[in-house]
């Protein structure tokens, strides 16, 4: 077990909440259909998230609501040494999907999932040079409380990389967005992953997740300087940055 690993976890002793079980149920589909429905631009968005954490040459990252570990995968595939990943889901199903990629790619020395919540992390304080949650931040049920533990397991000087949906700025790509988020996503969503409700929480939760400034505001609230934000793909998506103070 690596040194940041403060305690075991046992996920099956945690109160079951519904965002939990609803992963745990569309898990089987989750990659194919992150693929389909946003035509594979999901994969550049991550890379883009990934960039901010460079350099990744040596160091300990931490990757939070890693779900299939594509973030963690995508950290390793680029690090020329051999880097040190920590992976932490609250969905079990998620990450065994996880686990079997990561083996598939044979970076278990590199890679390591535990199940764990982003508001109780199961690790050391000042850990971490840098930690990365990609479109899990706006599941989180309570929102300060998951940065907050962001914040304190990162080392001093460490950054918080948050890639999240925002919104589009044009008012045309605004009315295809809610069409295409409020109409046609979640019927394809409910008929592949056959979850009722998953794929109607999705444009739900990014409605009332905050954008912009209001992000970096939470950043600040809870301890980071430094913070930028910036847009991608008309603002369907933005990457969020800060630092714990050095
Ligand atoms: C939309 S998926 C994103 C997965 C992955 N990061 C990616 O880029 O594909 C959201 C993930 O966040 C996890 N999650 C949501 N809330 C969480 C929480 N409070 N603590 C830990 N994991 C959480 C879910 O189980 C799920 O695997």
């Amino acid at each position: 077990m690596p040194s940041q690993i403060k305690q075991s976890f046992d996920i099956s002793q945690s109160k079951a909440n519904p965002i939990q079980d609803m992963f745990n149920a569309v898990a089987p589909r989750y990659d194919f259909l992150n693929g389909l429905l946003s035509a594979g631009i999901d994969k550049y968005w991550r890379k883009i998230a990934v960039n901010e954490l460079e350099p990744l040459s040596k160091g300990v990252f931490l990757d939070v609501a890693t779900g299939t570990a594509d973030i963690a995968l995508e950290i390793s595939s680029r690090a020329p040494s051999p880097a040190r990943i920590v992976g932490v889901d609250f969905s079990t199903t998620m990450l065994e999907l996880g686990k079997d990629k990561v083996k598939a790619k044979n970076k278990q020395a590199e890679i390591q999932l535990f199940p764990g919540a982003a508001e109780h992390l199961p690790l050391k304080d000042d850990s971490f040079d840098g930690a990365i949650s990609a479109f899990g931040a706006r599941n989180f049920a309570n929102l300060n409380q998951g940065i907050s533990e962001i914040h304190r397991v990162l080392k001093p000087g460490g950054k918080i990389v948050i890639l999240d949906f925002s919104f589009p700025q044009n008012g045309f790509l605004q009315w295809l967005y809610r069409l295409y988020f409020g109409n046609i996503l979640p019927i394809m969503g409910r008929w592949i992953s056959g979850h009722k409700n998953a794929y109607s929480y999705l444009p739900d939760s990014v409605e009332g997740f905050p954008k912009g400034e209001d992000f970096t505001s939470i950043l600040i609230e809870n301890g980071f300087e430094s913070t930028s934000f910036r847009m991608l793909t008309f603002g369907i998506t933005s990457v969020y940055v800060g630092l714990k103070h050095a």
